[in-house]
């Protein structure tokens, strides 16, 4: 499957440098280990696993798990019987036996330039710590739903170390998600208490996140669901006196002293009240590798977002191991994702990989543009940055802008670039590559899921040949295949739905409260494989490239959303009778919201109901999912049976006339009148 010869035209190396000290320098040695992490998994993660404590062994084989749903329920279970604790394993042993106590963990680099802190592992410990034992003396227990929505400060890493130094799982909503997204995974997770902040900027705007916070507890309440705990961080209203044990931070640049922050005595608590007088030491809760770690939700294409539950060693392991290998990891790096903690993507490569590998990382409130668009470089070299992760859909943004914003700043720090999220066009590969790496620095196209918890096709810096725009090949027990609509695996160059034919440590173990629908939504299309939900090609040299969604997903600046969520927020709106969402191809966002609306007999189309339907969405999702387009739509173009085409809306929304196949549409003058209608306009 891994070829035999590595490609000769049109690859990208690593440098000769890169490779001297590379764990994996080259190609040959990554098919090396590929193959002993297929012939004996074992062996390949319990090497792995030998660098983490665990306090008793484990007693079943070391990966157990059942794929095939004609055989039985699903399940992976990695290092069944062992207990450990991750915060033990990134924190107490980075301080005490590999002795980084006085290391940097985090350099926290706020919206406004200038507002900064340094975090070391003992005091990010110490502060965990005392969060733990806030945490328990509410009442918070092992196995117990906390969740937390908070702006990127280092107090997010804090409350998740926290949760799971006591054994509790954390459910962490990004906080650019509406009042009515918290308030469902809030009720989905039944989580006993919420974590906030009073508010924070984003660029110039601000968000006040207690308010967000308050109207969905109020939300969760009228559901009959009351949260007897919020505990609420000052983040913009912080007082002089209120600075974080262990650090001198002053009171935000950009503070908000007046930010009018909401209280009810019944529920909120203060964050700096209670550390105040919190010990500083807790005793980790020992956990099961298989108890629960945390619940992330994605969207799912029936439109309730996804519960996806992580469970302990596996998860750790997994994220480590990935964070090493992928980004070359060393111990004098200094490493920089841009993601939100909110997202996977720095779940696993902000907070637990990392800090695994005992590793040094910015953590960035801001945003790529706020005050100019060389803001990221300008923090590239503040901290001499070696390793550095973003989204294709940022590179897209500033490369707009051209190459002088990035040319300002040096970047001579820099050794290896990343992207996730979605694929990279070309383009964007050879704009990063050539400007901001100045072709020294190779390319780590990372595909991967909130589902597979890490990495799962990615070239490793220093071995793997690279092509622009393909995420090359399998990290190491990873099985990938390709199947056909009749779930048939192809061989050879091919295209068709990506699949994974074994689990790996890291892989997700249910969706929280619901397994039946685990299982119907990633093992019942093809029984026996993990299936992706996107499309994949394979190219002559054995080159996966990742062709986007095969299923109602849909791809906006890297975040997905699903089709079906977008519309039952449009149709929740009193004049919508009906609606249906298809992604545009976006130069930025990679995908835009295409939303054909059908009205209720009666109501006039017009640019106030346009403006109402866009915020309609915003409220009940998030800014993100606000809708680019929105058409009347008198008609849409179904099938005798019913069901919307989408494949044709697809076209109209793209202007492209050549429809294909449509004799099965009921009515097929729908088509010509959307044609008309078409909105030749957006944001
Ligand atoms: C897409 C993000 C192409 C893909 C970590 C996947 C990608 C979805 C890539 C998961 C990549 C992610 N190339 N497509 N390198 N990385 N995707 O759960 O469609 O937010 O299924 O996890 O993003 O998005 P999620």
């Amino acid at each position: 499957m891994i070829p035999d010869k590595v490609p000769k035209e049109d690859v990208f190396h690593g440098s000769e440098e890169l490779k001297k000290e590379a764990h994996v320098p080259s190609f040959e040695r990554y098919k090396e280990l590929y193959l002993k992490s297929i012939e004996s998994p074992d062996e390949f993660w319990a090497d792995i696993a030998k660098d983490f404590f665990w306090k008793t062994k484990h007693t079943g084989p070391f990966l157990d798990y059942n794929f095939d749903v004609t055989k039985g329920e699903i399940f992976v279970k990695c290092m069944d019987g062992a207990s450990t604790n991750i915060c033990y394993n990134v924190l107490d042993r980075n301080v005490h036996e590999r002795k980084l106590g006085n290391k940097v963990a985090f350099y926290w680099e706020g919206n406004e330039p200038g507002d900064e802190l340094t975090v070391t592992y003992r005091e990010l410990l110490q502060r965990v710590c005392q969060f733990a034992n806030v945490l328990k003396s509410h009442g918070v227990k092992k196995g117990d739903r906390v969740s937390i929505y908070m702006p990127m400060v280092v107090e997010l890493v804090v409350a998740m170390l926290a949760c799971v130094r006591i054994g509790a799982v954390h459910s962490i909503v990004f906080a650019g998600f509406s009042a009515e997204s918290l308030c469902e995974r809030i009720m989905d997770s039944q989580c006993s208490l919420l974590i906030t902040a009073d508010g924070f900027y984003r660029g110039d705007k601000l968000i006040n996140l207690k308010l967000l916070a308050d109207e969905a507890l109020q939300k969760c309440r009228d559901k009959g669901f009351p949260v007897q705990r919020c505990i609420m961080l000052k983040h913009l209203s912080k007082e002089a006196d209120e600075t974080p044990l262990g650090s001198q931070s002053p009171p935000a640049k950009r503070s908000c002293p007046d930010l009018q922050v909401p209280w009810n005595p019944e529920v909120d608590l203060c964050w700096h009240t209670l550390v105040r007088g919190a010990s500083d030491e807790c005793e980790p809760e020992w956990c099961e590798s298989e108890d629960q770690l945390f619940i992330l939700y994605t969207s799912g294409s029936t439109g309730k977002p996804k519960g996806v539950l992580h469970t302990v060693g596996g998860y750790m392991l997994y994220t480590a191991a990935t964070f090493k290998l992928v980004f070359d990891y060393q111990p004098d790096d200094i490493y920089w994702c841009t993601a939100d903690i909110g997202w996977i993507t720095g779940h696993s490569y902000i907070t637990y990989g990392p800090l695994a590998n005992g590793a040094t990382s910015v953590l960035f409130e801001g945003l790529p543009t706020y005050p100019d668009v060389g803001r990221m470089w300008e923090i590239v070299d503040k901290y001499h940055v070696t390793k550095f992760y973003t989204a294709p859909t940022a590179i897209r943004l500033l490369m707009k802008y051209g190459s002088e914003p990035v040319q300002k700043y040096k970047r001579e720090s820099l050794k290896v670039l990343g992207t996730v999220g979605e694929p990279i066009n070309p383009e964007a590969w050879q704009w990063y590559y050539t400007v901001v790496g100045e072709r020294r620095c190779p390319i780590v196209d990372t595909f991967w899921q909130t589902e597979t918890g890490g990495h799962v096709l990615t070239p490793l810096p220093a071995a793997t040949p690279m092509k622009p725009g393909s995420a090359t090949f399998p990290f190491f027990g990873v099985v990938p295949a390709i199947l056909n609509e009749s779930g048939e695996e192809l061989e050879g160059p091919s295209e068709g739905y990506l699949v994974f034919k074994q689990p790996w440590p890291g892989v997700m173990r249910t969706v929280y409260g619901n397994h039946q629908r685990f299982e119907t939504t990633y093992f019942k299309k093809f029984p026996g494989y993990y299936v992706t939900g996107d499309g994949c090609r394979r190219d002559k040299d054995g080159y996966y490239w990742i062709t986007g969604r095969i299923d109602d997903m849909l791809n906006v600046s890297g975040h997905l959303l699903s089709t079906a969520e977008v519309e039952s927020a449009l149709v929740e709106h009193e004049a919508v009778a009906e609606a249906a969402v298809v992604g545009r191809p976006h130069p930025v966002k990679g995908e835009s919201l295409y939303c054909f609306v059908t009205l209720n007999d009666g109501v006039k189309y017009n640019r106030t109901l346009e403006a109402e339907l866009k915020k309609q969405v915003r409220e009940k999702i998030g800014a993100i999912a606000t809708p680019d387009y929105i058409q009347d739509a008198p008609g849409l173009p179904k099938t005798r049976s019913g069901k919307i085409m989408r494949r044709v809306l697809r076209k109209i929304a793209c202007d492209e006339r050549d429809m294909g196949d449509i004799s099965t549409l009921a009515d097929s003058s729908v088509v010509e009148q959307l044609f008309q209608n078409r909105c030749c306009t957006g944001v």
